[in-house]
């Protein structure tokens, strides 16, 4: 790896496209999202090889609930299977797992997985990964309201309080903003993910579908990152 390359602090990853992925090769789409496990790790592997230190995967949306059930049915298992089988490399890479979102009404299999693995990791310092799983970023910024409303009705804190860095605080996770917000497939939006956290990120809007978004796919990423002008609002 090129040593004067700079590695985004944060970068979050909208892991979209795999459901195509399946369809063009005549599969029915809940192979997109098994084929897409393995990218993960591989991509999680490397990220935490060269150095990313914070890392936001879009996993599963609010939205996404309105899916046809057999697909959300398929995707609770996967991320069950997925956390236990992953463990182990989580462990020896020393990656930090957090996970973003409402728990209400995921599977209590689920949340049982996720509390797990948030313990068993939780003093690791090398990758944070942050999983978005029944996440939504208006459904982030409505709860995070609730709970400072909460602080200033008790008056554990008062409305002098309430800054930019406050709030960016108590969102779902306290984690530094995103410099690099990624979304395979060729699709250009942020269907709602990070808004908060993305104000001044760069984007990248590669055409693969998710489960080809390999580590050379990632490094073309990382390379494009390093030609962007960040400027904040700022001239340089
Ligand atoms: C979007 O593709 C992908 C999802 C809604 C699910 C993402 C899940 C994974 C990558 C599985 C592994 C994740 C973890 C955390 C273990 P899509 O279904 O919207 O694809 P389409 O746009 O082609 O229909």
């Amino acid at each position: 790896m090129d040593k004067n390359l700079i590695i985004p602090n944060h970068i979050g990853i909208i892991m979209d496209g795999n459901g195509r992925w399946a369809q063009e090769r005549g599969l029915v789409r809940t192979m997109g999202h098994k084929k897409a496990v393995g990218t993960l790790k591989d991509l999680c592997i490397h990220m935490a090889d060269m150095g990313v230190k914070y890392c936001s995967l879009y996993a599963f949306s609010t939205e996404n609930f309105k899916r046809d059930s057999s697909e959300v049915d398929f995707l609770m298992n996967l991320f069950i299977t997925a956390f236990k089988k992953e463990f182990d490399f989580i462990k020896e890479k020393k990656v930090r797992v957090l996970f973003s979102g409402r728990r209400e009404p995921l599977p209590e299999g689920v949340l049982k997985v996720m509390d797990q693995i948030v313990e068993e990791t939780s003093q690791y310092k090398n990758l944070t990964l942050n999983i978005c799983l029944n996440y939504g970023s208006h459904a982030e910024i409505v709860d995070t309201t609730k709970k400072i409303c909460e602080m200033v009705q008790k008056g554990s804190i008062s409305l002098e309080d309430i800054t930019e860095d406050f709030i960016q605080s108590h969102l779902y996770q306290d984690l530094p903003p995103l410099d690099y917000v990624i979304r395979t497939s060729g699709e250009l939006r942020l269907s709602n993910f990070m808004m908060y956290q993305a104000s001044y990120a760069e984007f990248y809007f590669p055409s693969v579908y998710f489960p080809d978004f390999n580590c050379e796919e990632f490094d073309k990423a990382i390379a494009e990152y390093n030609k962007r002008n960040r400027r904040f609002g700022g001239v340089k």
